[in-house]
């Protein structure tokens, strides 16, 4: 597949024209990273914005006390490290490869002339970050106002949305995603998030599918359950 093809791929370049493509390609590089491979650390100076083409980053914020906390995985299509480069101060978060992963990226100075010359990437970059400030507000919502259990039950609402795989009526979370992340999204322990499960398997909400994989039996059930929590 030749690279512009692979950028119609990305949303956020699909509705260019091919001259704009081909303008892109000339200052983008190909960066591969390993399974477990740091991509950045939260304070460095950003100069380089990534776009996944291939492969799962894992966006997380570490507490003084070494405690995670994932903020996003991020996936095929999806861009990061906009932040540092629009803001100009250090990155806001750590950034790492969870598999073997190809990034395209792009240096600061190229991304800020590019985005000047194409209001409409800039539209949809926003509509991006809104979504992701969307999704942070409800997490703070549940924070202050909701319990462990509402915060599990998004997670997995906001897991199916992106990574869910329909089969039938139900939707399975794929065993990608370990108790070990569940628990350093939501903000709390493996052991507490296995309980939560099991609560929710009793009351036949989810089944385990094969190997590791969360099976979801109703997400309108789950939906509700989370607004009748806080
Ligand atoms: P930057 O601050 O340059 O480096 C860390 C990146 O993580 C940041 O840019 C964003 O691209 C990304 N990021 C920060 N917060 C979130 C979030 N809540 N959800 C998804 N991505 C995020």
């Amino acid at each position: 597949m030749s690279i512009i093809e692979i950028l119609e791929k990305i949303p956020l370049f699909s509705e260019m024209d091919k001259s704009d493509l081909q303008k892109i390609k000339e200052v983008l590089k190909e960066k591969r990273y390993s399974r477990d491979e740091s991509i950045f650390f939260e304070t460095d100076t950003g100069d380089i914005f990534y776009v996944v083409y291939e492969g799962r980053v894992k966006i997380y914020n570490v507490s003084r006390q070494g405690q995670v906390k994932i903020l996003d995985f991020l996936g095929k299509g999806d861009f990061f490290g906009e932040m540092a480069l629009i803001d100009e101060i250090p990155r806001s978060a750590n950034a790492l490869a969870v598999e073997d992963t190809l990034l395209l990226t792009i240096s600061h100075a190229e991304f800020q002339q590019f985005l000047r010359k194409h209001p409409d990437i800039l539209f949809k970059m926003t509509k991006t970050l809104c979504r992701r400030l969307r999704k942070a507000d409800l997490e703070i919502e549940l924070m202050t106002f909701g319990d462990v259990k509402s915060r599990l039950v998004s997670c997995l609402l906001n897991i199916i949305k992106k990574y869910g795989i329909r089969k039938g009526s139900v939707n399975i979370i794929p065993a990608i995603f370990t108790h070990k992340d569940l628990s350093e999204i939501v903000g709390t322990s493996r052991e507490v998030v296995s309980r939560i499960l099991t609560q929710l398997k009793k009351d036949k909400l989810i089944k385990m599918g094969e190997g590791k994989e969360i099976v979801i039996l109703s997400s309108a059930a789950l939906e509700k359950l989370l607004k009748e929590s806080h």
